[in-house]
């Protein structure tokens, strides 16, 4: 069995999705989980682009002992040195260079000729090569560059130093027999191959980025650019679990990785809170819908031999089935064993208030599952937020219009206003308006069961405008219209810091 690298970028390319940014604390608390799935790379950021994602390169560099860290940079000397700073703590570390190599690129992107471009891809990796040994050099758009240009660049760049050669399929654009055979034909006819390693990078615009890095890695790359649960701008990027779990189903193939697939759906669970971005329910592996057999016809052959309609023991990729149930008589223990379970470690203090929470929420609801667990979890987040909800009173039913009161908290100074509406949300947006007196409209408002029965939690993710810039809030609660204006003021936290 032959292995491959996984090379995961959830918190650089994954993370560039509008409103899924997270902060440091929750960078190191993925890039932890990360590491214990096994991951060999961690792609941590791009350092110059702000001072906030040079100090999570820094963070997560101190946090994470056995994957290499690395920076992304453009080909440019700044970016390089940036990143080389951002790296100083990193036991294993890693720059990814690279530039444009389509024509679209070196001709509108960069207004150059291929052979300037040679010239600065040779450049940049020389010039990374002054601070380490390991140099990423990636070749944007490689998916609609020349095959024959590509093999011109990675031979260059390979005798520049680098040690690894990043083919993206930057727009998702190449089918995966065509991702495949230019893979082939680095291999082919780059003569210093042997000295480096391709690396596939798939964007899954048409829904392929799977089929592309599988085909990617059937004609000899040995490393792939993936995120968990497949998030990324756009349709996303590779899913890690995806091409993960086709490896060790399929071992006729002979390739392997280090994931130990157990923590897989742990770490999806917790990327998807903390990124508030919803997985859905159909995923492949880690979708709620992706072992549940519903027909008579699967059940009954499942229930005969599981393997009848089942390619993969859902246990070997960490959903079990036979969790404790959680409910109002679990003790402190049961949830430090689920939150443990889910990756989350918590200080005694901070478990005792988190407990205090969970018999709160179990009062209201039956059972109480991972994704009550992971939201409780989240709680202080809101907690240290400039506007706070302190109150929210509505009327509402049939033939009467509702009313809302609300109580808001900015900066520790209480406000309360009053107002009706068509429905209870508009009423509860309408008070809240009179104490915020700011030009916001909602764009999009989106409210789901996560499980369900009447009693579930429901969970709403809402994007308001504000000077022509959409900002993303979120928030699950038992009580929906209190969900939908908590997710209101999230949004509105992201603008009135
Ligand atoms: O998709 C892409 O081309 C990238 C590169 C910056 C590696 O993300
Ligand atoms: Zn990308």
């Amino acid at each position: 069995m032959s292995r491959i690298f996984i090379f995961d970028t959830t918190l650089r390319d994954g993370e560039q999705v509008p409103g899924c940014q997270l902060n440091t604390i929750e960078k190191i608390q993925v890039a932890q989980a990360l590491e214990n799935l096994g991951v060999d790379v961690i792609e941590a950021g791009f350092p110059v682009s702000s001072p906030g994602d040079f100090n999570s390169v820094v963070e997560i560099s101190k946090a994470v002992t056995w994957p290499t860290i690395c920076a992304l940079t453009r080909a440019v000397e700044k970016d390089i040195d940036v990143a080389a700073d951002s790296l100083k703590y990193a036991k294993h570390k890693r720059i990814h260079t690279g530039i444009g190599t389509s024509p679209y690129h070196i001709q509108y992107k960069f207004n150059s000729t291929q052979e300037e471009i040679l010239e600065r891809a040779i450049a940049c990796v020389k010039y990374a090569k002054k601070y380490v040994e390991d140099v990423e050099f990636y070749c944007e758009d490689a998916g609609r560059a020349d095959n024959i240009y590509l093999a011109k660049v990675v031979e260059a760049v390979i005798k520049a130093g680098a040690t690894v050669v990043n083919i993206p399929d930057t727009t998702g654009y190449c089918l995966p027999h065509e991702y495949g055979d230019k893979i082939r034909f680095l291999k082919e006819n780059v003569k210093n191959i042997d000295k480096a390693i391709l690396s596939t990078h798939c964007h899954n615009d048409l829904g392929m980025a799977t089929a592309n890095t599988v085909s990617g890695v059937l004609n000899g790359a040995r490393q792939v650019e993936v995120t968990v649960n497949g998030i990324g701008e756009r349709a996303g990027n590779t899913s890690l679990e995806e091409v993960v779990m086709i490896l060790r189903s399929h071992k006729e193939i002979g390739i392997d990785t280090n994931i130990n697939t157990r923590n897989i759906y742990p770490v999806s669970r917790m990327v998807s809170s903390l990124m508030n971005m919803p997985v859905q329910p159909n995923k492949a592996i880690v979708g709620r819908n992706a072992f549940a057999h519903s027909s008579g016809i699967h059940q009954d052959g499942v229930l005969k031999n599981r393997e009848s309609y089942e390619i993969i023991d859902p246990n070997d990729v960490g959903i079990d089935d036979n969790t404790i149930a959680l409910t109002a008589r679990s003790g402190r223990a049961a949830l430090k064993h689920r939150l443990t379970v889910l990756g989350i470690e918590l200080t005694q203090e901070k478990l005792d208030k988190l407990y205090e929470e969970f018999l709160m929420l179990a009062d209201r609801k039956k059972d109480i599952n991972d994704d009550d667990v992971l939201m409780l979890a989240g709680k202080d987040r809101a907690e240290s937020q400039r506007i706070r909800l302190e109150y929210l009173q509505v009327t509402s039913g049939v033939g009467i219009r509702p009313v809302a009161s609300i109580g808001l908290s900015i900066a520790g100074e209480k406000f309360e206003a009053a107002a009706s509406g068509n429905g209870p949300v508009d009423a509860a947006i309408k008070a809240l308006k009179q104490i915020i007196h700011r030009r916001m409209t909602i764009r999009e408002f989106l409210i789901q069961a996560i499980n369900k029965g009447s009693d579930d939690m429901g969970k709403v993710h809402m994007q308001v405008e504000h000077d022509g810039v959409n900002y993303y809030g979120f928030s699950a609660n038992t009580d929906i219209i209190a969900a939908s204006v908590e997710a209101y003021i999230d949004a509105i936290n992201k603008f009135l810091k």
